[in-house]
């Protein structure tokens, strides 16, 4: 035991102890039941294989495993979009709701049923096939939260047409390089979209990505706003035109059989670092991964209406909001817009609408809804409410509870889901109704997944030592690889420890076996010999009362190697003081330890975010330092480091 913790790769400090029981009636409904934990790992994804997806011809191996390749269902035969759609229709359930629709302008409203779904997608899918869209033809998407969305990615799946979307707040350049990569001959995007009262110029930067695109022959646009946008007939065709008159009949346009490992689609990473790797995703493995991990963590029922708030266009929306979901037949929620458009009672006032029972989201926008006050939420019924989801990034242990008192009438389980792009599904979770439940902590990993925390030299890294997050045995829905970038997927994954795959983030696990993540092992600090997360001082800071967001990177320092400093966001406007700077730092000094107390912090409205809501604790480091910016072409609002950079030079520096 001793040696054990003698070897952790980081260390951790702070330690959360309030827990949540499963309530009893949640736990004798729930999808989970006790003993799928004792199943063996082999019998749960080959009965998982069978029975959560129909087959045009069955598997006849499960998985084969030639690190660090993976192959899932072996043999088998079978279409996305059949089991997405079709298959629904089928079975008598085409008029149940497959989309409640919301615009972001009030008012904008659309059911889509399971048999409107097949009707557009097989119109769409017959118009691509006259643009000469086949099996095997690279489509790149580039649209905003519109219906038409899915409907694009569906008829991909059902002509066997690999897909890439891209999403709709990326430049130009990012979605050229993407359509380059993947040698793209046709793209999907729309006039413009709608973002926080304002418009989006999706056509105007799909056309200048196209002009640096040679492969992309055909341009189809969808009307969204009206407005006019530029238009070249010789490649442009609209949406509308181009379904005119096209059959919405499903044998017009049968759903190609695929095989179980056939391309389903990329999508581009960037981390917050680097050139965008292109993530495989295959067929078969992929859509069970989803699908069960869908069906058991989110304890969907057959009349959930479920609603996971994150973008299509990030693996949150393909696999929970698109593939997951429509598999399981689900009635799902998609809004178009922000959260606080036109103000911060708009989710809300979706829940109740649509009386959703299952809100899936980010732990950003909970704190954007922390600090925008409880209030907006209280004067919505959100009774409709039993289970609230978070994915992204580590949720501090405030938010989560905040989220659960305000959000879930202190109430519902909250599943806290660590997954990356490159895992395609869910791997670490609570399970409702069986899990006791910590703020803070993803807790367990999924039936069937093998995780564990390691040290710098490969051994398992005991209760109290933090370390490396691996994954030490393949899962359907694991990526296949980096297009055309083996080098890079054997280096960034499976060079660190022999056959066993590194996800790249910090970890440790407690004495019940609960994973708590510590965030990328890129933004470990090393103070005086200890090597510090930043998320336990950034939830330490949180905690305190005053505190709406916080963000924590460590700067060179010639007597303790690394100083750490605090960047925070005080709610209600506040602009900090010397005094609040005392009070924070011994905040954290009383919560963590001496050691974890900020050697200084800055104030600021905002912190840089990347798209998707993650913090860039490299461009903190990068104002810490002194130093020139680094890349920050993948900020969200690239006007936000600018201002913590003066704030910084103006702030007093400590002792
Ligand atoms: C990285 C993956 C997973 C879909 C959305 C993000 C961080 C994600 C959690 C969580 C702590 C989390 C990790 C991971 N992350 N979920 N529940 N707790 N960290 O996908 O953009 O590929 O990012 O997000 O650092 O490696 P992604």
């Amino acid at each position: 035991m001793a040696t054990e913790t003698q070897q952790h790769a980081i260390d951790t400090m702070l330690l959360e102890e309030r827990r949540y029981e499963a309530a009893p009636d949640f736990a004798r409904q729930a999808n989970a039941q006790p003993e799928i934990y004792e199943r063996d790992w082999q019998e749960f994804w080959e009965t998982e294989g069978r029975e959560r997806v129909t087959w045009f011809e069955p598997f006849t191996e499960l998985y084969e495993w030639n690190p660090p390749y993976a192959k899932w269902y072996l043999g088998g035969k079978l279409n996305v979009c059949f089991n997405c759609v079709d298959r629904h229709v089928e079975a008598g359930r085409g008029g149940q709701v497959a989309y409640y629709w919301e615009g972001e302008p009030e008012g904008e409203r659309r059911e889509i049923r399971f048999a409107d779904l097949q009707r557009d997608v097989v119109r769409f899918a017959n118009a691509l096939k006259g643009l000469g869209v086949r099996k095997g033809t690279p489509v790149a998407i580039y649209m905003g939260m519109v219906p038409e969305l899915p409907v694009a990615m569906l008829a991909c799946t059902r002509l066997g047409a690999p897909h890439t979307v891209v999403f709709g707040g990326f430049s130009a350049e990012s979605l050229a390089d993407r359509m380059n990569d993947m040698e793209c001959e046709v793209l999907i995007t729309q006039d413009e979209g709608w973002r926080a009262g304002k418009t989006v110029p999706l056509k105007r930067n799909a056309d200048e990505a196209v002009a640096n695109a040679s492969t992309v022959k055909k341009v189809v646009t969808l009307r969204r706003t009206g407005n006019d946008v530029p238009f070249d007939e010789s490649r442009d065709v609209w949406w509308h035109e181009a379904v005119d008159g096209q059959s919405a009949d499903a044998e017009s346009c049968p759903c190609e059989p695929m095989d179980s490992e056939d391309l389903l689609y990329l999508l581009y990473t960037s981390g917050t670092t680097a050139k965008p790797k292109g993530i495989i995703h295959t067929t078969a493995g992929y859509l069970v991964g989803v699908a069960a991990t869908h069906h058991y963590i989110f304890d969907v029922k057959p009349d959930s209406v479920y609603w996971c708030a994150a973008d299509v266009g990030w693996v949150t929306g393909h696999s929970y909001i698109v593939y997951g979901p429509l598999c399981n037949g689900t009635t799902g929620v998609l809004y178009e817009g922000v959260p606080n458009y036109p103000n911060p009672e708009r989710w809300w006032e979706i829940i109740e609408r649509y009386k959703v029972d299952i809100l899936y989201t980010a732990p950003t926008a909970i704190r954007s809804h922390m600090k925008w006050g409880p209030e907006h939420a209280q004067k919505h019924d959100l009774s409709s409410l039993r289970l609230l989801g978070s994915v992204g990034e580590p949720i501090n242990p405030e938010a989560w509870v905040w989220y659960r008192e305000h959000i879930g009438g202190d109430r519902t389980p909250v599943v806290d889901t660590w997954w990356q792009t490159e895992t395609g599904m869910i791997l670490i979770t609570p399970l409702p109704g069986i899990t006791t439940l910590k703020p803070g902590s993803a807790t367990k990993p999924f039936p069937g997944v093998d995780a564990a925390v390691y040290s710098e030299n490969g051994q398992t890294v005991g209760p109290g030592g933090g370390g490396y997050l691996v994954l030490k045995r393949p899962w359907p829905a694991m990526l296949r690889g980096i297009y055309k970038d083996d080098e890079r997927y054997r280096e960034t994954y499976w060079s660190k420890y022999e056959d066993v795959y590194f996800a790249g983030d910090g970890a440790r696990v407690d004495e019940d076996g609960d994973f708590w993540l510590l965030g990328r092992v890129d933004d470990v600090m090393n103070v005086s010999g200890h090597r510090i997360s930043t998320i336990e001082i950034e939830s330490a800071l949180v905690d305190h009362k005053k505190v709406a967001e916080a963000a924590v990177c460590g700067r060179k320092d010639e007597r303790t190697g690394q100083a750490i400093v605090a960047y925070v966001t005080l709610k209600g406007g506040d602009e900090g003081s010397i005094d609040m700077l005392e009070e924070l730092r011994n905040h954290v000094g009383t919560k963590i330890g001496p050691i974890a107390k900020p050697a200084n912090i800055v104030f600021t409205p905002e912190l840089p975010k990347t798209r998707s809501g993650k913090i860039m604790r490299r461009l903190l480091r990068d104002v810490a330092e002194n130093r020139a910016l680094g890349d920050t072409t993948t900020l969200a609002d690239p006007t936000v480091v600018e201002e913590i950079k003066e704030r910084a030079a103006t702030e007093a520096p400590e002792e």
